[in-house]
Parts: C-alpha cells; sequence; structure tokens
C-alpha cells in the first residue's frame, strides 16, 4: 500500500469562509464547523500518512483558505512555480508558500505580476506520459501556461473551463497512473474535450456524471493505486475499479463549503 510519494498539507487551524470567490462559498460565510474541518481533515490526513510521506506547512492566520496547498504552486523535480492568485484574499498566501520551498532547497521562481496562476489547482502532470495538462477560464489566464511551456519546457495542453462551478481544473479533471484521466466532460468547452478525447484513448478516459462531479470524485488524490476522494457512486467505484484502481471515500464536507475536497487539500511533491 504504501507508494513513494509525498504530499505537502496545512492543517486547518484557521480554515473558515470568509469571503467568496467562487459559488460553493454562497451562504456558507461564517459556517464552517469548525471541530468537524480538523477531524476530517484529520481522517485524510491519516489515510495519506499510510499511502505517503505527507509534510506540512504551518497554517497562517488570515488565511482561511491555505489548507488548499493544491493552489500553493506548481512543483517539477526541484522547481517551484509559486502561484499568483487572482484574488488578493488568497495572495497573503503566497511569500508562506515561496518560503517553505526556498527553506528546503528548491529553486523557486515567479510568474509575472500581471499572470494569475492557481498551482496544481489548474496545472495537473499526465501520469502516463510527460505532458502537463493546464486550465484557464476561471482562475489561471491562459498567458501562464504560455510561462510554464517555457520556464519548465513541458509539453503544455492548454484546456478551457466554462463551468463556474467547476472552476479549477482539479474540480473536474484527475490524471490517473498508467495514463488514465478521470474527469467530467461537461466542465470543459468543445474544442478542450476534443483534445483530451485526442490525447487520452477511450479505454483510458473515465467520464465522471454530474452527481459525482458535484460530490469532488474528480478532486481525487491518487497514490499509486489508491483513489482518495470525498464521496462517489457505486458506478463510479465500479468504473475506477476496471481501470485497476481502488476507491477510499473519507467525508469533507466542511471544505466543500469553501469549494475544495481531498486534492485540494494535498499538494504532490515528488513530481517530475
Ligand atoms: N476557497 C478556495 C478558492 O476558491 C478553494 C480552493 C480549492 N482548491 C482547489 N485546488 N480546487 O480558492
Amino acid at each position: 500500500m504504501r507508494t513513494p510519494h509525498a504530499f505537502l498539507m496545512c492543517p486547518p487551524e484557521y480554515f473558515d469562509v470568509s469571503y467568496i470567490i467562487n459559488p460553493w462559498m454562497h451562504g456558507n460565510v461564517r459556517k464552517i464547523d469548525n471541530a468537524l474541518a480538523k477531524q476530517q481533515w484529520r481522517a485524510l490526513y491519516d489515510i495519506l500518512t499510510d499511502l505517503a510521506t505527507v509534510r506540512l506547512v504551518h497554517p497562517q492566520p488570515g488565511s482561511p483558505d491555505m489548507v488548499f496547498t493544491a493552489n500553493a504552486g506548481l512543483v517539477l523535480g526541484r522547481r517551484f512555480l509559486v502561484s499568483r492568485f487572482r484574488y488578493p484574499e488568497r495572495q497573503y498566501e503566497e511569500p508562506y508558500f515561496a518560503d517553505w520551498f526556498m527553506d528546503r532547497g528548491y529553486e523557486v521562481s515567479l510568474m509575472p505580476r500581471d499572470i494569475p496562476f492557481e498551482g496544481a489547482g489548474d496545472a495537473l502532470l499526465d501520469r502516463g506520459t510527460p505532458r502537463l495538462w493546464f486550465a484557464h477560464g476561471h482562475r489561471s489566464v491562459a498567458a501562464a501556461g504560455e510561462v510554464i511551456a517555457a520556464r519548465l519546457g513541458c509539453d503544455v495542453v492548454t484546456l478551457r473551463l466554462t463551468d463556474q462551478r467547476f472552476y479549477h481544473l482539479d474540480t473536474c479533471f484527475c490524471p490517473l497512473e498508467g495514463g488514465h484521466v478521470l474527469y467530467y466532460p461537461e466542465a470543459f468547452d468543445a474544442p478542450s474535450r476534443a483534445a483530451i478525447e485526442r490525447r487520452v484513448p477511450a479505454a483510458r478516459r473515465i467520464a465522471v456524471g454530474e452527481e459525482d462531479a458535484l460530490a469532488f470524485a474528480c478532486n481525487a488524490v491518487a497514490a499509486g493505486r489508491t483513489v482518495v476522494v470525498n464521496r462517489a457512486s457505486a458506478a463510479f467505484v465500479a468504473a475506477v475499479g476496471r481501470a485497476g484502481f481502488s476507491v477510499v471515500q473519507t467525508p469533507l464536507t466542511e471544505f466543500m463549503k469553501a469549494g475544495g475536497s481531498a486534492k485540494c487539500l494535498t499538494l504532490r511533491l515528488d513530481e517530475g
């Protein structure tokens, strides 16, 4: 069960919904049960520590969304490209994430000031080929994909997100080992769907229905052959099972009030 993977997480000490920057947050300002959030975060942490190494970054008061470490930036080998958050509410997180990587000897670089980019929320490495799936439309801008391609020299496939509820790529798309991909096709525009279908053979595409997508089933932490999600239907578990993966479900309802779940709460460190 134990994999060579490593993830970065941030304890939910200051987690809350204190502003609205995505549709999931509407009606949830100050509605977080922090004790329950801590319990749910701890359950995810315990599952992941059995599967991989988990490292922690110190939470910061005034940065309630810092628990969503997926958005810290993009890791590639020993390089780290720090996010440039679209909304000022999350920009306070940037230096803390930059410091964490700097202190550990990573080669840290910044996006140009005027180019919003939200890290592994919108940039996901394929698990079968060296390509990087990058999405814009809500948070990151298209130009960020060009900066990544130029600076990190990877083959970037640019996708466009069209449904507000799926505002980050990792809410509707998840590359799995062996080149499989979990995705919710309706979250993308037609050219993007075609771009995915051109590159991933039908037998490796696991298209997820709306109900699973809204339960954040695509927001999966993949560790080897295990896929950890908030909640998934029997059909999802069967489809993922046919591809050779087992599904672990752990409720993350408090984090969904902020628009995030399992994958958003982690940043994979062993990349590239
Ligand atoms: N409230 C956070 C935001 O809107 C949630 C981030 C979820 N993270 C993710 N990688 N999808 O930025």
